[in-house]
């Protein structure tokens, strides 16, 4: 089954006047998933993201929205089906909480009785109390509250897209963690399309599905967090992200050099999928990643079998063996190969516990194929 696509760039240019912010621009965004944005100032982060509800228009090119091409669709209709959170909240002052977040539901028609229990809700989901909040003006409220605020309202048409132009660059780390923690439960429940820009590289590495590094409008690496920080596609992205993300010994001869991308599934998928993809690899096991991309363990075909006769829409987070050996990205291949002789996946971790890849069985055996096929052609 293809992956629905809620945007998509065509052939996309974007001239100012003097000279290209967007070269010939190509990019889909899979429906449900939180994307990243990242890149130097001046790339074309912000402009991109307001080509998505037509606050810019290309210059050449085509943007589609679920489908539809949004050059033929008007544009202020379409920005009330598309939430968006700028960095400076942008908070009507003279407005209380309660109207800020009901403005767009308001001008859709929704009447005052459904206004306010939209209200009631979309505060809780946020973490604010409904009685404390609602009446309060936005100077009443800190700078994350605010922030929060503005999420709340991006949500309060029910959108499925919602961009984010660094919400959360104002605030303090911790209520910074808190809010992208929030916001990945949210997203959970709620399966929107987050297109979202950040300077931050940790923030980008956490929340994303998948990361997208543009450089002077062109896109250098679009990828998971884990295949990014595996597999960087050039020096440019190492650069970027900062070389101490990256293990130091990349000498052949280590995990990092063996491992392979695709074995892994998330914790809060059906085993039903874990199923399929474990056919779809001919493998024998899976690593299981939690929220942040972090391993919580594996998970092998014989639980999966034995689960699935039981109850079929059981999560693998429900039956994940946590008791489960890893191997760090330069662990030297001797240990490598006294290691997986014991177990059917070796999970390979960066410093903070991220996944990064896994060796198998078969990855081994396939490194020593190509080292004897590089000896037989250099002897
Ligand atoms: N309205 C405009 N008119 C002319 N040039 C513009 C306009 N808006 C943006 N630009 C130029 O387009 C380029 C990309 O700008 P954009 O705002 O998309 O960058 P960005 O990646 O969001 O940067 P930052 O990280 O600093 O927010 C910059 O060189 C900028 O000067
Ligand atoms: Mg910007």
């Amino acid at each position: 089954m293809a992956e629905a696509v809620a945007v998509e760039f065509r052939n996309v240019s974007k001239d100012y006047g003097s000279g290209k912010v967007l070269r010939d621009f190509n990019l889909t965004v899979p429906k449900g998933q939180i994307v990243t944005i990242i890149g130097p100032s001046g790339c074309g982060k912000t402009t991109l993201l307001k080509m998505i509800n037509r606050l810019e228009e290309p210059s050449e090119g085509k943007v589609l929205v679920e489908g539809r091409d949004i050059g033929s669709v008007d544009a202020v209709s379409l920005r009330r089906d598309i939430g968006y959170v700028i960095q400076q909240i942008g908070l009507f002052p003279h407005m209380t909480i309660e109207e800020n977040i009901g403005i767009v539901p308001r001008l859709k028609g929704a009447g005052k009785g459904e206004r306010r229990e939209q209200v009631t809700k979309l505060l809780q989901l946020i973490g604010l109390s409904p009685e404390q909040y609602r009446k309060r003006y936005p100077h009443e409220l800190s700078g994350g509250q605010q922030q929060r605020i503005g999420v709340a309202r991006a949500l309060a048409s029910d959108p499925s897209i919602i961009l984010m132009d660094e919400p959360f660059s104002a605030l303090d780390p911790i209520s910074r963690v808190q809010l992208q923690k929030e916001l990945i439960n949210l997203n959970q429940r709620l399966h929107k399309t987050i297109v979202f820009v950040t300077h931050d590289i940790d923030e980008a590495l956490k929340i994303a599905d998948r990361v997208i590094l543009l450089s002077e409008g062109e896109v250098v690496q679009s990828s998971t967090p884990a295949e990014l920080l595996a597999h960087p596609a050039n020096e440019f992205v190492v650069e970027f992200l900062g070389p101490e993300r990256f293990p130091k010994d990349l000498a052949p001869g280590t995990a990092h050099h063996i491992m392979i991308d695709g074995l892994s599934i998330d914790h809060q998928a059906p085993i039903e999928e874990a199923l399929e993809l474990l056919r779809a690899n001919s493998a024998e096991a899976l690593a299981v990643t939690g929220t942040w991309g972090e391993l919580l363990g594996i998970v092998g075909i014989e639980e999966i079998s034995q689960h699935l006769l039981h109850d079929s829409t059981l999560k693998v987070g429900a039956i994940v063996q946590s008791d489960t050996s890893s191997l760090l990205a330069h662990t030297p291949l001797s240990e490598v190969f006294e290691q997986i002789r014991n177990h059917r996946i070796l999970p390979v971790v960066d410093d903070s516990n991220r996944l990064i890849g896994t060796v198998t069985r078969s990855s081994v055996i396939e490194a020593l194929g190509r080292h004897l096929h590089r000896e037989e052609h250099s002897a």
